[in-house]
């Protein structure tokens, strides 16, 4: 396992952006063929955790191809959603899931959101802070974009706490996912990637520390199947 490449810190954005850009075509399959279908639940869930006001903003920060804005969009027809990313090549795949272009795209970094303080009522990102340089400053430019008293919320990979179920997971997420990714993704390299990415990855109380660090306030998280996934929540301060 230890043997599988993890870029530097410094390496990080080019080839995070480099990897997706070439698994962008079948990500959103591969996402519903390891998941078996839960991460649609998940992301719903994460909209829900948003707590958005009626006619809100939300920014989806590495939104990809746009599920958790697309989700937002559809649980409230008034709100807004902007989608932002680093990999074009994935936001071209979400645009084209909606010709009527409801949900803008924008190409930025998660560590330097363009956009000005207190712009949104909430923002979220899906399964990207393990592909950052630096947790603790994308956790603060969200803080910095979202208004006083509005939601941070993170969907992330987590190690599970020790049960039987631990193994199994380790199984499944370090041999079988790679797998069907070289099968089904034609990319076994990026499929080998994700689990040894979560490897130096913090656990779900210290993810929860960086949030309060960084001054999120009412930090939480919920743990999804058996903790091999988390959502963690914050409140900006008023
Ligand atoms: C696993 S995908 C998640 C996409 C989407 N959020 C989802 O739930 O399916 C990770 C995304 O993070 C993006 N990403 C990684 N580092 C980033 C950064 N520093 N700034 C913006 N996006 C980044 C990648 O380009 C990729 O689209």
């Amino acid at each position: 396992m230890s043997t599988t490449y993890l870029p530097l810190p410094e390496e990080k954005p080019k080839y995070v952006q480099r990897m997706f850009a070439r698994i962008s075509a079948r990500y959103d399959l591969m996402n519903r063929l390891m998941t078996g279908g839960l991460d649609r639940r998940w992301r719903r869930l994460v909209v829900e955790l948003c707590e958005l006001p009626p006619g809100g903003t939300l920014l989806d920060v590495a939104t990809g191809t746009g599920d958790i804005a697309y989700e937002a969009l559809r649980a409230h027809p008034h709100a807004r959603a902007v989608g932002v990313d680093l990999t074009w090549e994935m936001m071209a795949v979400g645009r084209r899931k909606d010709p009527r272009g409801t949900l803008p795209f924008i190409q930025g970094d998660a560590l330097a959101l363009p956009f000005a303080d207190n712009s949104f009522d909430a923002a979220c990102s899906g399964f990207m802070m393990r592909n950052v340089a630096d947790i603790a400053q994308a956790f603060a430019e969200q803080r910095r974009v979202v208004r006083p008293g509005g939601r941070v919320v993170c969907l992330e990979i987590s190690q599970p706490p020790p049960s039987l179920w631990r193994p199994v997971f380790h199984f499944y997420f370090f041999h079988v996912v790679p797998l069907i990714g070289g099968v089904v993704g034609r990319a076994r390299d990026a499929y080998t990637y994700l689990p040894h990415s979560t490897l130096p990855f913090p656990d779900a109380d210290t993810l929860a520390d960086i949030m309060r660090q960084v001054g999120l306030k009412d930090v939480y998280y919920r743990r999804l199947l058996f903790g091999s996934v988390a959502i963690h929540v914050g409140r900006v301060a008023d």
